[in-house]
């Protein structure tokens, strides 16, 4: 069974007219963290967004209908809450509407959490993956564009990370997104289809997971209590803002012609002790840090080489500090709509 959300349907054409109907775009995912605000920029464009997303019990379904909020009042937007697993329901949609392009972004995330669900991941990241390919095949679809992981590299020795480095993930989770790449580039090989993929490097900003780890930080931050950090601090993140994820999404997506598999990053590095810094900033709040042993899946340094999506229009535009400080706003602002007598 299916629920649907949308406004008005749109059957007019569009900027990118065929065969007299406006061309549609299928984002699985689409009220995710970085689902909901692709879906925002695809409106923004003009382009009609059927959203696929089976509101999954790894954080509260709430803030995934916030997230969507406002793209469910928009004339182009259809919402079908269901299971990307579900090969009948897509077969439906692909039937109902004219879907040029798929993103692909519905799967379980996490590392660390993958560890005590490796089927499950493995069901949902790979199995998901191979029946949306089935079904894009036999809907005659040609594009689709499926958001893999810097975590596909595990402890990649030459940095910045290319992408013709060795692909060696160290956990459940990268494993699980490398296997989907490889279907991706099965099935494009044996039936044609242009199958694309982005290796995303850590997002962050409005909208961001509540599980990650700069959203905890700040939690944290806010209540008083004393940030856990594994090892000593040093580890090297490339966080990525949320926008110029959707940005790198886009280029790679959009560009006429693209390789298989692209890195989408900041290209920066940071170092956690270095964020906690610009945390302090932003909230004006000095934490009290517990270092405690480092995780045995988690790697040192990410870091993105970033050349193959700038040669598609890609430049990341925000810098570390500012990102923290947009996303340190949201959060307050969140907070204060959500604590009774503090809304404006
Ligand atoms: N956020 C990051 O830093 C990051 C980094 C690398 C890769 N990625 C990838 O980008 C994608 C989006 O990540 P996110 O951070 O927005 O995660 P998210 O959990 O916020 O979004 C994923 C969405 O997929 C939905 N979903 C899960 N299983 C589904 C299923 N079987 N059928 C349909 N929908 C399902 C969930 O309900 C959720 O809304 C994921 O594929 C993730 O692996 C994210």
């Amino acid at each position: 069974m299916r629920e649907e959300r949308s406004g008005k349907r749109d059957e007019g054409g569009g900027p990118k007219a065929r065969r007299g109907k406006r061309r549609g775009v299928l984002v699985t995912g689409a009220s995710g963290f970085i689902g909901s605000h692709l879906v925002g920029v695809l409106l923004e464009r003009g382009w009609r967004v059927v959203g696929l997303d089976a509101f999954t019990s790894d954080y509260e379904a709430t803030f995934k209908w916030n997230a969507i909020e406002e793209s469910l009042q928009h004339d182009c937007f259809r919402l079908v809450k269901g299971d990307v697993r579900d090969a009948e329901l897509l077969r439906s949609i692909f039937a109902e509407e004219h879907i040029s392009d798929v993103y692909h972004l519905a799967g379980k995330v996490g590392v660390r959490e993958s560890l005590d669900a490796e089927a499950e991941y493995y069901q949902v990241n790979v199995h998901g993956t191979e029946t949306l390919l089935q079904e894009i095949v036999f809907a005659g679809v040609n594009r689709i564009l499926f958001t893999s992981s810097s975590s596909v590299y595990g402890r990649s020795l030459s940095l910045p990370i290319k992408e013709n480095a060795l692909l060696a993930p160290i956990n459940p989770y990268g494993e699980s997104k490398l296997k989907a790449e490889l279907l991706c580039n099965t099935f494009g090989q044996k039936h044609g289809i242009d199958a694309r993929v982005v290796r995303l490097f850590t997002a962050y900003g409005p909208g961001a997971r509540p599980d990650m780890g700069i959203s905890t930080f700040v939690q944290r931050m806010e209540e008083g209590i004393p940030l856990t950090i594994l090892g000593d601090g040093k580890a090297q993140r490339d966080f990525t803002y949320i926008a110029d994820i959707v940005q790198g999404i886009l280029c790679v997506g959009m560009a006429s012609k693209a390789p298989h598999a692209v890195n989408v990053g900041s290209g920066r590095t940071i170092s956690i002790n270095g964020l906690i810094e610009i945390l302090s900033q932003a909230t004006g709040i000095t934490p009290l840090i517990e270092y405690v042993e480092a995780h045995p899946f988690d790697v040192a340094t990410t870091h993105a080489e970033i050349t193959a999506a700038a040669s598609f229009g890609y430049r990341p535009k925000v810098m570390i500090s500012e990102g923290i400080s947009r996303y340190v706003s949201w959060v307050r602002r969140q907070m204060k709509e959500s604590t009774p007598g503090m809304a404006a």
